[in-house]
């Protein structure tokens, strides 16, 4: 389910600026501080002002259906992970719900590709992802499954509540029945030819060839892909959820009553709100998924996006199956939604007014939904196996959970989608994790072994410097407050990180190893002062690089961490023993990198030898066939979204000759105001059709990438509107 398109409105970074105090010598070198100054003040008050006793917080349930890859973990669980240790270390009641969502079509169709029943995919991969999850320190409290006895009997009740109290209505329909299988049939289950490109195989729902998305009954020659007989249209009842009823409490809660919300989440939710709300089908006609639990509902099966989301209750029954309630329905709870930016319209619209309906739940008080992580400039793809599988990354870095949890925060895709790249995540394990981080903390702990015997020294008299030093770190747990409580987790990273750096120039600075002759007493200051700071750092860390944090509170002998106690500069005191220190972290060879570039370069080559074989060059045609085509150049005047079409796009286009309207299936690649202005390529003299109820006059021709990117084809120089493309 992906939408796009929507524009987020507003600049994320500026609400409120608040000057930070910016007149330390330390603090003045590092840029990224000045950046950090823009902080989301008075929404940070307001949020903190609500106050709340506990915090409930899900995580998108993944789909039961592959393995996970790092654009899930950026997306959704390592913010999410951060966030729910930075709960736990400040001591708050926190719960942190994962599980997979194991229902839906295209389980059963990769069932069927491989001859296994799809419990038998949901049981392979629920596995898998719940142990790479287990690897990477996401510390959910329960991870279980759509499949549980406890999910399918309370999604059955949820329906059967809004059901009795008459919040559905029911509504018939025609739909393609397979007489053979007898069984309706999915959209993705019927193929036959796309009634534009006219290429065989197109999806009941999009033709992957042209990118046009259909409804069956467009499709030419329609064929089931059970049985492969001809489906005939059956007459279907369904449950729809009537969202246009809720409409306007919507608007009120979201426009109005949620405005600190994310401005990529609130500008979706405003889009689909403007557009107008409609009924939502929440039963499908399908042998996979929860019963419908009324009379007369054989075949039918709740919507995987209508029992999903309630599987955050039901997994949270299954935790705590006697307390869960208050979890779920006690108005002091603070309910908070992890996910990625195609599934905001559910979490911020439909499963809220599911919980409105229900009428005795709580309603989400924030969902920081994230753009998408892409890879080497390229969109993760499960189908063509671009992407970073977890289990492939541990294999390749044991023990480097840690490093991509950190690059991953680092590029997090808060407020546009991001890049991964393999010099970038090489370069940030080197530069920061490495020679910042790993070198400060290295440091003061082999000096302190080297003149100590590992042994915490006893503090002398301080100099102005010290002080000053101290005071930076006292000042770094509001900062990174500030910034965790409102989901600004790249920022909060880079605030620790800059400790960091403060360390680290505070003993280049002092350079205790020239005073060792001369004067042990300042050198065991120096070092006080530094291991103080390393214990800040762990501290600070602990949410984000969890692992690397519990190493170091072993090599440091602490008992335990508590936010509250960062920013404190006695967390060590002189005479504590500590552990024989080890490296937090090892730089990475440049071979290892390229191992990976490879790796992905082989995958490259494989797809496109496979998109050619695919697409072979068509048998060779006649000159006379060619001059048939009347291909032109023409400006684009206007463009606009095709309301309740995804993917189309309208156009006036001026020809030369008068301007003539062009329907296109591009808005997935461009939005209107990349186009308007430029010269693009259209077929002339294509027969008019009508998409949408628009009549389209041609066709604007593009070049489909491998990875099915499209890019609209121009000329290299202006030229006037109506040449020939010859
Ligand atoms: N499985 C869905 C996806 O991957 C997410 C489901 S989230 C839930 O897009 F709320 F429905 F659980
Ligand atoms: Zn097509």
């Amino acid at each position: 389910m992906r939408l796009y398109g929507f524009t987020s409105i507003g600049d994320p970074d500026v609400y409120t600026i608040s000057h930070r105090h910016l007149t330390h010598s330390v603090r003045k070198p590092l840029s990224l501080r000045i950046q950090n100054a823009f902080i989301t003040k008075d929404i940070h008050i307001e949020m903190m002002e609500k106050k709340f006793k506990r915090t409930t917080v899900t995580s998108a349930l993944p789909y039961a259906n592959g393995p996970v890859h790092i654009g899930h973990l950026a997306g959704v669980y390592v913010p999410a992970d951060i966030y729910v240790r930075y709960l736990r270390l400040k001591k708050e009641d926190v719960i942190f719900i994962g599980g997979s969502d194991e229902h839906g079509v295209p389980i059963t169709i990769r069932a069927r590709k491989e001859g296994v029943t799809p419990q038998d995919i949901v049981d392979r991969y629920h596995s898998l992802i719940k142990q790479s999850f287990e690897e990477f320190g996401i510390s959910f409290d329960v991870y279980s499954r759509t499949t549980s006895k406890v999910h399918h009997k309370t999604a059955s009740d949820f329906f059967k509540t809004l059901h009795d109290k008459g919040e559905f209505i029911e509504k018939t329909s025609m739909q393609y029945y397979d007489e053979e299988a007898k069984t309706f049939l999915a959209d993705r289950y019927i193929t036959g030819e796309c009634p534009h490109c006219h290429s065989e195989g197109a999806y009941g729902d999009q033709c992957e060839k042209c990118g046009t998305s259909l409804s069956p009954t467009e499709l030419i020659n329609p064929k089931s892909a059970i049985s492969g007989s001809k489906p005939v249209m059956r007459e279907t009842t369904h449950w729809y959820l009537p969202l246009d009823k809720h409409e306007a409490w919507l608007r009120q809660w979201i426009l109005e009553d949620h405005k600190e919300w994310r401005p990529n989440v609130y500008g979706q939710c405003k889009s689909w709100l403007d557009m107008g709300l409609q009924p939502r089908a929440v039963s499908r006609d399908l042998d996979w998924g929860i019963p419908v639990p009324v009379k007369d509902a054989e075949g039918k099966v709740l919507y995987v996006w209508f029992d999903a989301p309630i599987g955050y209750i039901s997994n949270t029954k299954e935790l705590l199956p006697d307390s869960w309630e208050k979890w779920w329905k006690d108005p002091e709870t603070r309910l908070v939604h992890f996910i990625g930016k195609d599934n905001i319209v559910f979490h911020c619209i439909v499963f809220p007014a599911m919980l409105k309906a229900e009428g005795s739940f709580i309603l989400p008080d924030n969902v920081p939904a994230n753009e998408f992580l892409n890879l080497e400039g390229d969109k993760i793809s499960t189908s063509r196996n671009w992407a970073v599988w977890l289990h492939e990354y541990l294999a390749d870095f044991p023990g480097k959970q840690d490093v991509l949890r950190y690059v991953l925060t680092a590029n997090a895709p808060e407020t546009k989608d991001n890049d991964f790249t393999w010099k970038d995540f090489q370069a940030r394990n080197n530069n920061e994790l490495v020679a910042v981080y790993g070198n400060f903390v290295n440091r003061a702990l082999q000096l302190t072994k080297k003149y100590f015997d590992c042994v915490v020294p006893p503090a002398g008299e301080l100099t102005d410097y010290d002080r000053e030093t101290l005071k930076e770190f006292s000042d770094v747990k509001l900062e990174v407050e500030k910034l965790l409580d409102v989901f600004k987790f790249r920022d909060a990273q880079k605030e620790a990180m800059n400790l960091a750096r403060i360390g680290n120039k505070y003993l280049a600075d002092t350079e205790p190893w020239k005073l060792a002759k001369t004067d042990m007493p300042r050198v065991g200051t120096i070092l006080n002062i530094s291991l103080q700071l390393v214990a800040n750092l762990a501290i600070a860390f602990d949410p984000f690089l969890p692992f690397s944090s519990e190493r170091l509170r072993k090599m440091l002998n602490m008992d335990s961490f508590d936010w509250a106690n960062l920013g404190h500069t006695d967390l060590l005191p002189a005479g504590h023993q500590l552990a024989e220190p080890e490296l937090l972290f090892e730089k990475i060879e440049d071979n290892v990198i390229e191992a990976q570039v490879q790796k992905l370069l082989d995958t490259k080559k494989a797809n496109e030898e496979a998109n050619y074989k695919a697409n072979p060059i068509r048998p060779n045609i006649e000159f006379d066939d060619f001059m048939k085509l009347d291909i032109r150049v023409g400006t684009v005047l206007e463009c606009q979204k095709v309301p309740k079409a995804d993917k189309l796009l309208q156009f006036k286009i001026a020809d030369g000759l008068e301007n003539r309207t062009i329907v296109s299936g591009i808005a997935q690649h461009y939005s209107p105001e990349e186009l308007v202005g430029k010269q693009v390529c259209f077929i002339a003299n294509l027969a008019p059709r009508k998409l949408k109820g628009i009549v389209s006059e041609g066709m604007i021709l593009s070049a489909e990438n491998f990875d099915g990117s499209l890019s609209v084809v121009t000329t290299m120089k202006e030229v006037k509107p109506g040449s020939e493309v010859k």
